[in-house]
């Protein structure tokens, strides 16, 4: 076997004299002169062995020789795009990515959709309207007397030159019926908003969804069973519908409706403070007097409309006890529905 000094001697003109021509190469030479089995490796275990002497003065140009090699090989690895300092660094460049987070859509949007393909299945269409309005969409096409407490200031939020935000979607009704022509079959979904304190069941902004026919010879036993029909839709077909006399300026008759509660069967709960009902909507038939406001002849046509709360419905759905929920924006409540449950 060769002595020590010259295999020192002779790697280190090697490596000297070694240019890696991709990084390939350079990997190359460090697995034959730095890897487990290669020479230089080899050279160390041959070194420990040695008598004292010997490696005093073999010490040093091994040392050098290990170090020139490493330099030669990082060198190669730094300068080559293909492989970057990878090898070296900690990081697991294998690792998958972290997957983005996917948005979901919010409740109302959820329940608002499924509020409106129920209705769209059976011929209504969508319009919209403004959210800004002025007094005779909002309530005198309506035919809300002068005096009446919906437009007091405690309800409405006015705003300069005769104008008001929305109370309710009804405007859209006006809207429709005075820029077209009968029949109509729509339906008219929208924020709506009321000067009134922020608690578990109130907000001062608020969705609704309103529909409304008008046609010849539309009757209030038509209304019921286009109500019955959404319930059932909407809660199961279980479901049952009860209507009670109520009053709104701008239907008559007017009632409320209740659909039997859906957490207890009837049973008596919390939801429906033990009556086995639930309150839905408000509806009517359509008052003359709105016809007649809109240039519509109520000799020839009627209708009926229904108004309903978005958040109220989703309340029911979901299981959601307070209405704040809705518009804190808190993740960890919208995340909840993900799933895009309709
Ligand atoms: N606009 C009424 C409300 O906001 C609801 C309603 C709509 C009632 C249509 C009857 C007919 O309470």
């Amino acid at each position: 076997m060769q002595p020590m000094e010259e295999r020192v001697a002779q790697l280190m003109r090697e490596v000297e004299a070694f240019l890696p021509s991709s990084a390939e190469d350079a990997e190359q030479f460090r697995i034959r002169t730095l890897g487990r089995n290669g020479s230089i490796t080899q050279l160390f275990d041959d070194f420990k062995a040695l008598p004292p002497e010997q490696k005093k003065a073999l010490g040093q140009p091994l040392n050098q020789l290990k170090n020139l090699a490493q330099e030669k090989v990082q060198l190669a690895a730094a300068a080559s795009p293909r492989k970057p300092a990878a090898a070296q660094s900690s990081e697991d460049i294998t690792r998958p990515g972290e997957p983005g987070h996917l948005g979901a859509r919010h409740p109302l949007s959820l329940t608002r959709e499924h509020i409106l393909s129920i209705f769209q299945r059976i011929g209504f269409s969508v319009a919209e309207g403004p959210e800004i309005e002025d007094d005779f969409h909002n309530f005198s096409a309506l035919n809300f007397p002068e005096d009446h407490p919906a437009r007091d200031m405690q309800d409405t939020f006015f705003l300069p030159g005769n104008l008001a935000l929305r109370t309710h979607t009804s405007s859209v009704q006006v809207r429709v019926m005075e820029n077209g022509k009968p029949p109509f079959r729509m339906l008219a979904p929208g924020r709506v908003y009321r000067n009134e304190a922020i608690s578990a069941r109130a907000h001062c902004q608020f969705h609704q969804v309103e529909g409304f026919v008008v046609d010849k010879g539309v009757s209030f036993a038509e209304l019921k069973e286009t109500l019955l029909f959404f319930s059932r839709e909407m809660f199961g077909v279980h479901t049952q519908i009860r209507l009670r006399p109520s009053y709104f300026p701008f239907t008559e008759p007017s009632a409320e409706m209740d659909v039997s509660c859906m957490f207890c069967h009837q049973k008596g709960c919390n939801i429906c403070k033990h009556s086995g009902w639930v309150e839905i909507l408000g509806c009517g038939m359509i008052d003359p007097a709105v016809l007649q406001n809109v240039g519509i002849d109520p000799e020839e046509y009627c209708g009926f409309a229904f108004g309903m709360g978005i958040e109220r419905i989703a309340m029911l759905r979901y299981g959601v006890n307070d209405l704040r929920h809705f518009f804190e924006n808190d993740q960890r409540f919208l995340q909840q529905f993900s799933g895009g449950i309709e």
